[in-house]
């Protein structure tokens, strides 16, 4: 499977009429006089009377389209999109902007277009989200449908800036690359587990990864079975098709001393809940409880395309929680790679027993000096924050910190809920050293608190992404299907530049 196409990406300084698009489009805020004058000049008498009927409002993913009127410009279509108040101009607000503009082009069936940032909100921070929010929109989701595409390829976009220099255009090129990425984890959370088993997880991770330069390595169901690492084989045991843990690695060169960042991903290609099975309604959702695993993938991917300073290391447990006649079952006890030993009350909690063995391999085997876990792990979690911001925990509280302000520069937003000692008195059993649910108070936190069992002593966070991966209610920025929520966190984390360890008032 190839990767997702691209529009052809470009920064542009040049003279609003001269340049070559189907679609010019501008941001028009609510609490701005009017369009800049630069731009309302391609369609100056239509302008003054959608002024006088007051149509545009500016307000926020408002999209307004007129023809272009002035003699001698190239654009036939000027797209006037919301921006809401000048003030709420973040990275944020235009990578959204984006994102509308890029869909609204689109359902036109236009292929071109030129997003003006306006002066005072083109920073290069802006170009990025721009760049990250146009490649966003140009992904087409509908794979597997055979007619005719009802809307067009974004073939080519540019990002109109008052100056297209070099740390601009640094900018747009993170931006592609993190937008592609972005692009790749929709790509493999949207595909449905019939097609994406275990294995050809495995084998699409080693492929992004071939050609990103990171090595891969793929461990099968007998070297599991050799590590002990019996959470990952309990969970993956009732399905034929058989678990998989996949471990990428960048490692620049030269750097064999400092932190070693592990990235560590549910893959659950299919959760049907197991014994403990799920009810029927909604159950094809859950081709996307790998979600987690396809951030860190493409994550990965960014992170040595970008050429990250320091070492980093990607775990994926991949497995088909299934019922049958192999199946593990509640009230079993399994033992972890680490020695721990887990009485399972419920098979459909299994996404913190593969996470539980796959932190244990990233910290024991590959070397991880600090740890972040993402994963579709909780309803509790929906239910906390619903579909807005994914759950943030983890522990000591400067880590937990450091992700929390990485994944606000990203855009991806996440909020933290605690992990008092207390807690951990949920996950008591009585013939084992845990069980693996903690009943219905803080479920999204009980759930975090038996990952922290298997993170060890070096600092760890994990995301519960269960109510930020997937939209069913799309929005004018926000598609239906999988979201690639923290995959531009994953990769942030890898440039902060800040030092691997507290500071002097942490
Ligand atoms: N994959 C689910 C969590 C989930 C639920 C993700 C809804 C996205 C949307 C997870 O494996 C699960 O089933 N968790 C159970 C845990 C319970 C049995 C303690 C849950 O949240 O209901
Ligand atoms: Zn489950
Ligand atoms: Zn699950």
């Amino acid at each position: 499977m190839s990767s997702p196409a691209s529009p052809l990406l470009s920064l542009s300084d040049a003279p609003f009429p001269t340049l070559p698009f189907d679609v010019l489009v501008a941001i028009r805020c609510e609490d701005a006089e009017g369009l800049d004058p630069r731009v309302s000049a391609a369609a100056d008498a239509a302008l003054a009377s959608v002024n006088e009927t007051r149509e545009l409002r500016g307000k926020a993913y408002e999209v307004f389209w007129l023809p272009v009127s002035a003699a001698g410009w190239q654009a036939r279509r000027l797209l006037i999109v919301g921006g809401g108040r000048q003030a709420d101009l973040s990275n944020e607000r235009v990578r959204r902007l984006a994102i509308a503009a890029g869909l609204a082009v689109r359902g036109r069936r236009l292929e071109r277009l030129a997003f003006i940032l306006p002066a005072g909100a083109d920073s290069p921070a802006h170009v990025q989200a721009v760049a990250e929010g146009l490649v966003f929109a140009s992904l087409d989701v509908d794979i597997y449908k055979t007619g005719e595409r009802e809307v067009a390829p974004l073939t080519a976009a540019a990002i109109v800036v008052s100056a297209a220099d070099e740390a601009r255009k640094r900018a747009l090129e993170r931006g592609r690359i993190l937008g592609l990425a972005t692009n790749e984890a929709r790509l493999l959370a949207n595909e449905p587990s019939n097609k994406l088993t275990p294995r050809v997880f495995a084998d699409r991770a080693a492929s992004l990864a071939a050609d990103a330069g990171l090595s891969v390595e793929v461990l099968d169901e007998s070297a599991i079975e050799a590590l002990q690492m019996g959470l990952l084989a309990g969970v993956g045991q009732g399905s034929v098709e058989p678990p998989r843990l996949i471990v990428m690695r960048h490692s620049p060169p030269g750097v064999t001393a400092g932190p070693v960042l592990g990235l560590v991903g549910k893959g659950i290609t299919f959760d049907t809940g197991g014994i403990s099975i799920k009810p029927a309604e909604m159950m094809d959702r859950m081709k996307n409880d790998m979600s987690g695993g396809a951030a860190v993938i493409a994550a990965m991917r960014a992170i040595a395309q970008l050429g990250a300073p320091i070492r980093v290391v990607g775990v994926v447990a991949a497995a088909e929680n299934m019922p049958g006649g192999r199946a593990f079952k509640p009230g079993d006890v399994l033992r972890a790679a680490s020695g721990k030993t887990v009485e399972v009350l419920n098979t459909d909690a299994e996404g913190r027993l593969v996470l539980g063995d796959a932190l244990w391999y990233a910290r024991e085997k590959a070397g991880a000096t600090h740890l972040v876990d993402v994963a579709t792990l909780t309803g509790a979690c929906v239910i906390a924050l619903g579909r807005v911001a994914s759950g943030l925990f983890g522990t000591p509280d400067w880590w937990v910190e450091r992700v929390r302000a990485t994944a606000d520069r990203a855009g991806d937003r996440v909020w933290p809920l605690p992990l008092y000692e207390e807690y951990a008195e949920q996950l008591k059993s009585d013939i084992a050293d845990l069980v693996n649910v903690g009943g219905r108070p803080a479920g999204a936190i009980t759930a975090a608190m038996f990952l922290k069992e298997f993170a060890g002593d070096v600092p760890w966070a994990h995301l519960d992404i269960a109510g930020t991966a997937w939209v069913d209610e799309p929005k004018p920025y926000q598609p239906k299907g999988a979201t690639g929520v923290a995959v531009r966190t994953l990769a942030g984390l890898a440039f902060t530049g800040e030092p691997w360890e507290p500071g002097p008032t942490a």
